[in-house]
């Protein structure tokens, strides 16, 4: 046998006895790698009823998960109703608003469309048609309906509670609120600033309707 074939032999005897050393340096570490432990719903001995885990005490809540307040938590008042107002913890602005527009166009507008009609795109591709915030039954729902239906889910649309936190949620609430509005403002609903410009629009309509066409902006 030539030298050449017995470098690797003593090569692989090396890498043997060093793989031994690590095995018996980390040995004494396999104690607590494998303490006795119990996985959940596995059998145990040691307790009456046979269970390894035991049944958390009644009214326990996981820590983070506290839902004491209905109205913020669940959108229900202390009559058991919907709320129609906001919680007291949503605060009112503009920047709700905002990031109810930005959060509804994220999660919601895929289905409902971005002005709320239920047309949006997966709609267009064949998933159930939603119904338009705009019809009247939608219009008369609390704002705590809106919150709900996000919560839990309706019928085919599943819950978003995992996807969305409860404060975004409520600013959703609240844009579809402003959504509906933005359907069925009346003209003393808008500031005077915007009647002023409706009433010049009207009046450059009136006196020349092809002109004022052609300055219509293109949507
Ligand atoms: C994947 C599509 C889809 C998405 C995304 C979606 N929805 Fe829906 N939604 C539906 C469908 C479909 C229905 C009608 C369900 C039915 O009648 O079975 C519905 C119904 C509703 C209704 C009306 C319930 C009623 O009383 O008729 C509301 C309000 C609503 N969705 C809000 C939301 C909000 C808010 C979001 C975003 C957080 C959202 N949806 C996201 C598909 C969707």
């Amino acid at each position: 046998m030539s030298s050449l074939s017995r470098a690797p032999r003593g090569a692989a005897a090396a890498v043997a006895v060093a793989l031994l050393a690590i095995g018996a340096a980390s040995g004494c570490r396999q104690g607590m790698y494998n303490q006795p432990k119990k996985k959940p719903l596995s059998e145990s001995h040691f307790f009456h009823d046979g269970l390894s885990a035991r049944v958390p005490p009644a009214d326990t809540v996981a820590r983070g998960w506290l839902r004491a307040d209905a109205a913020y938590a669940r959108g229900i008042g202390p009559d058991g109703k919907f709320v129609s107002t906001l919680p007291q913890e949503v605060v009112f602005s503009r920047e709700l608003l905002l990031r109810g527009r930005q959060r509804f166009d994220v999660f919601c507008s895929p289905c409902h469309g971005r002005e709320g009609n239920g047309l949006g795109m997966i709609v267009q591709r064949g998933f159930k048609q939603p119904p338009s915030y705009h019809i009247e039954r939608l219009q008369h729902q609390p704002i705590g309906y809106f919150f709900d239906v996000m919560t839990n889910g309706f019928g085919q649309m599943s819950s978003y509670a995992s996807q969305v936190p409860v404060e975004d949620r409520w600013a959703i609430a609240a844009y579809i609120r402003a959504l509906q509005l933005s359907q069925h403002a009346v003209v003393a609903d808008l500031p005077q600033r915007d009647r002023d410009a409706l009433a010049a629009a009207t009046a450059a309509t009136v006196a020349s309707p092809a002109a004022a066409a052609q300055t219509e902006p293109s949507r």
